[in-house]
């Protein structure tokens, strides 16, 4: 039996967080120098941060356009000496007008203050800079994770590095690490979906985008990453947004603590912690999480900042501390760095209280000073705390665009394609119908201009819908337009029955308004019976229908699969989705998505696919409406000869996998080679299989590729019992496409 064999090997994991460590040391001196500056009370204003609405008048509706507030600026500078200011003002704003504000802002820090500290400023750019009125847009982060493409995500995150940067922002509170295993959350498509090695990769290619590799972000194209929300944020038992995780230490090392940990060893310099409870403990309190694993185990050098106004929430919603002074006691002694209080300066007034009455000591805050500080002066802010405005042209710039309309492309996954109805004919007569079909703002979803998206009036006027880019490519003689249904109500049913009578295909776009945290919260994954409804109604007309579906989670569509002879799937693509899309129809792209989650079938069924045996055995079923990594294209793949180098291995030996893919279709086509790795037996129940690598490829009709994977041992290795990490001799499977390997550990 494989236990008599347990290998007592603990991984020594070592960081490769090196570079970074020793550039942060570099500005160890200055720090301490710095620091026996200050006095209590401009240590604490470091470590508090405030949103920009407090100190800015209302923004004008519809109008980008923020103005300071001067004297409740030098409130939050000078009085308070705020470390930083986050947000935007409701609104976006014009990149002019976020050059004056931070100029205005820096000015006020560097000349009005005794030590003239630079504000470090924050901003949410989640999918492209999303609060810089001109800025690119991206698809949202569950699209990119279809893409299964590094090098998109790599450049997604290098130009919102530019583009936020170029109006003065250096710091961006992204990406987002949390494993998106609960579909019902309405953080869902914030996430790189349910895998996490897909995650780890996709979450470390946006740090580097943003910071480069070698961590300078003292350059003008650079911005610290913040790596978010740390840790088990993305698994609401409820479903519901900043509910309670229940996650078992062993469960959460394996899953949910990996990517974070991959982005500190890619250097990652901020971190926002989860603003909600595992297993009982908020995480703002919780030492286990921001001390014990990420300061001590991993060696976090960087900043650590509070998610919206959490150490108040300690007492006022999560009942652990009796009073607000508690919370900030405990929030700070847990090794919170910056609390995002974000409207009132209490924090820094019981802060003050607390180190005078001895129950903070002066050197626990001297620490996360430190940790403040050293980001700014890796961000180069103390020598150029003000924007270029040369570099305003940077914003929004046409090969930024042409980036996101590729990751768009890249994205949409063809779910079903019954006797090959698409890509249809572009003379074909075509209904478009649906909820989804003609809006621009369902494409982009949350953090699109305004937090919750909703507000087309600032959307830019030249971003097209669906029903645009159809009319674009099939003629806009051959497309008729009828809504059908809003996201949840039947409107005109018998017009939209009538008019498919002439056509020859329907195209129907369902999914989900705009949605971001709280409001985003459902009682139901079903998507609104409205919309199935619609279909229910079209169908009747015998016509073959197409859905299309835009949507941030997945919504279960069970009950029309099978009356649709095509599924695109969308996500939330972006504002070049549209085009993309309609390239899709058409078969101007041919598409190479693959869905970065499990698409439950039923709404009480939400199993990942990496699940255990026991939850397909017996009368038990591993049964979703489309697993993980699944994903058409126009042509076909064939997979062969799967190798694998030796037939055992000792512990540090490498293991070489190679596989051929073959395009045995009539189109080119890029293909998502996806490596599986099967524990059959260990320790602690094992889950069916893991990715553990992929790559995508293209090939041309007739063309074979061989494509070569390396695992080490770490791949192999699982937390077990006592919460450590080992590896365990015995038999494994790979599995790649339809070919399986096996090979064994010998101890
Ligand atoms: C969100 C964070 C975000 C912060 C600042 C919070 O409500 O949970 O993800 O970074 O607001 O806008």
């Amino acid at each position: 039996m494989k236990m008599f064999f347990k290998l007592t090997l603990i991984l020594i994991l070592v960081s490769s967080n090196l570079l970074i460590a020793s550039d942060f040391e570099k500005y160890d001196q200055k720090i301490a120098d710095l620091l026996k500056r200050m006095t209590l009370k401009e240590k604490i204003g470091q470590m508090t941060q405030v949103t920009l609405e407090i100190v800015a008048h209302d923004h004008e509706e519809g109008i980008p356009l923020t103005k300071l507030k001067m004297d409740s600026l030098r409130i939050a500078v000078v009085k308070y000496g705020v470390g930083s200011i986050l947000n935007t003002n409701n609104a976006a704003n014009s990149a002019e007008n976020w050059i004056d504000i931070i100029t205005t802002i820096q000015r006020v820090a560097t000349e009005e203050t005794r030590l003239g500290i630079p504000v470090l400023y924050g901003i949410d750019a989640i999918h492209g800079s999303n609060y810089i009125a001109e800025a690119t847009l991206f698809p949202q982060s569950i699209a990119m994770a279809a893409t299964f493409n590094r090098k998109l995500v790599r450049k997604e995150g290098y130009i919102t590095a530019i583009e936020t940067r170029a109006v003065g922002i250096p710091w961006n509170f992204n990406p987002v690490l949390g494993l998106g295993r609960q579909p019902l959350w309405s953080r869902f498509w914030e996430t790189y979906g349910e895998d996490v090695y897909l995650t780890k990769e996709m979450g470390r290619e946006y740090i580097l985008g943003l910071q480069g590799e070698d961590g300078d972000i003292s350059q003008p194209d650079r911005v610290a990453a913040c790596m978010k929300h740390y840790a088990g944020y993305s698994v609401p038992l409820s479903g519901k947004d900043r509910t309670p995780a229940w996650i078992p230490e062993n469960y959460l090392r394996e899953l949910f603590l990996v990517p974070f940990k991959e982005a500190v060893d890619a250097g990652v310099y901020t971190a926002m912690v989860n603003s909600s409870s595992v297993n009982g403990v908020p995480a703002h309190a919780s030492h286990f999480l921001l001390s014990e694993i990420l300061r001590k185990e991993w060696g976090f050098k960087g900043l650590i900042v509070s998610d919206w106004r959490d150490v108040i929430n300690l007492h006022v919603r999560d009942h652990v501390a009796a009073s607000e002074k508690e919370a900030v006691k405990m929030a700070v002694l847990a090794g919170l760095d910056m609390s995002m209080v974000p409207f009132k300066y209490t924090f820094a007034e019981y802060l003050e209280e607390l180190v005078k009455e001895g129950q903070i000591p002066e050197s626990r805050i001297d620490q996360s000073v430190a940790n403040i500080l050293r980001v700014k002066f890796a961000l180069g802010l103390f020598d150029k705390p003000f924007p270029d405005p040369k570099r305003k042209e940077l914003v929004g710039k046409s090969e930024h665009a042409q980036v996101s309309l590729q990751a768009a492309r890249e994205a949409i996954t063809l779910l079903k394609n019954e006797n090959q109805i698409l890509p249809l004919k572009k003379n074909t007569k075509i209904l478009v119908t649906g909820p989804t079909a003609n809006s621009i703002s369902y494409l982009n979803g949350g953090w699109t201009y305004t937090w919750q998206g909703s507000d087309e009036r600032y959307y830019p006027k030249h971003y097209t819908t669906i029903l645009n880019e159809i009319q674009k490519l099939a003629g806009k003689q051959n497309v008729r337009y009828e809504s059908g249904s809003s996201i949840d109500q039947l409107l005109n049913v018998k017009k939209v029955v009538k008019a498919a009578e002439n056509t020859d295909v329907i195209i129907a776009c369902l999914g989900e308004a705009t949605y971001c945290e709280t409001p985003g919260n459902i009682n139901d994954l079903n998507l609104p019976k409205a919309q199935t409804d619609l279909i229910n109604e079209l169908s009747k007309t015998g016509k073959p229908i197409i859905l299309v579906l835009v949507e941030g989670r997945p919504r279960i569509i069970n009950s029309i699969v099978k009356k649709v002879k095509g599924i695109l799937m969308a996500y939330l693509p972006g504002p070049y989705g549209s085009r993309a899309i309609a390239e899709a129809i058409f078969g101007e792209l041919n598409p190479s998505g693959k869905l970065p989650f499990t698409y439950p079938r039923y709404v009480n069924d939400l199993v990942c696919y990496d699940h255990t045996y026991l939850e397909d055995y017996d009368g038990n079923h591993f049964n979703p409406q489309w697993p993980f990594g699944y994903g058409l294209s126009y042509t076909t793949f064939k997979y062969q000869n799967l190798k694998i180098n030796k037939k055992e291995f000792k512990k540090g030996e490498n293991i070489k996998i190679s596989v051929e893919v073959k395009n045995t279709g009539k189109r080119t086509g890029k293909e998502s080679v996806l490596l599986y790795l099967s524990d059959l037996y260990r320790s602690v129940t094992p889950p069916v299989k893991q990715l553990k690598r992929f790559e995508k490829i293209e090939l041309k009709p007739g063309e074979m590729k061989t494509v070569t994977f390396n695992l080490t041992i770490q791949d192999l290795s699982f937390v077990n019992r006592a919460n450590e990490w080992i590896v365990e001799p015995g038999d494994f499977k790979i599995t790649v496409g339809d070919q399986t390997a096996t090979f064994r550990l010998i101890d």
